[in-house]
């Protein structure tokens, strides 16, 4: 299964563009809209709960059913629009709701995280206003799903410039679909 999780916000998202250039090459995908489900920051109460529901290793429970799907992808494409020098918080609200112990990774007897996902290439797609800096964005989520989450390979496809005065963005989105067009 090829998941897609779009991050993007506004109804026009050129980053959600470039993501679907991407995902046409693969075929089928389940897309997560985090825009339109349901997800809140972890609290303290939402927090023992799931604690809980690991300690009994419940995981049939509801609660589990975003980092059952992310753990089972064989490929997975995100897409987030550059802010802030990072990206959208409903992103960051996603990875806390997914991480989930005894599924998307578990520790070993010295404490150290062995991932448990089980796709082997994750793709992670942007576009910024100005100059790209990967590194609270991409590197983050490079480190995360590499050395918590067991995604061997992680690809960053981006379009930066786009809001630059005088700079054609429709060319430089052209530009980089028909890159994404010819890579494998
Ligand atoms: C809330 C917000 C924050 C942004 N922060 C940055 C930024 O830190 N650096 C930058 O180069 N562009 C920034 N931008 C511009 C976006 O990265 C740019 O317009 C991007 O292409 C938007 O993607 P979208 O078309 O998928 O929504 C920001 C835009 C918004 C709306």
């Amino acid at each position: 299964m090829i998941l897609y999780i779009n991050a993007c916000v506004r109804t026009e998202s050129r980053t959600n563009r470039l993501a679907k250039a991407l995902l046409n090459k693969f075929g089928d995908f389940e897309e997560v809209k985090l825009t339109d489900i349901d997800i809140k920051p972890l609290n303290e109460e939402r927090l023992d709960y799931r604690t809980a529901q690991i300690e009994k290793q419940n995981y049939n429970d509801s609660i589990f059913e975003l980092s059952k799907q992310f753990a089972e992808a064989d490929l997975i494409v995100i897409s987030a629009p550059y802010w802030d020098g990072q990206f959208p918080a409903v992103l960051k609200t996603y990875i806390e709701n997914i991480y989930s112990i005894g599924i998307v990774t578990k520790y070993d007897e010295d404490g150290r995280p062995q991932g448990l996902c089980k796709a082997k290439k994750l793709y992670y797609v942007t576009t910024a206003g100005g100059e790209y800096n990967p590194r609270f964005s991409f590197d983050y989520i490079d480190y995360l799903v590499k050395n918590m989450f067991g995604i061997k390979e992680t690809k960053l496809i981006y379009a930066e410039y786009l809001d630059i005065e005088g700079n054609d963005a429709e060319e430089i989105l052209s530009k980089v679909i028909s890159d994404i067009l010819v890579f494998d």
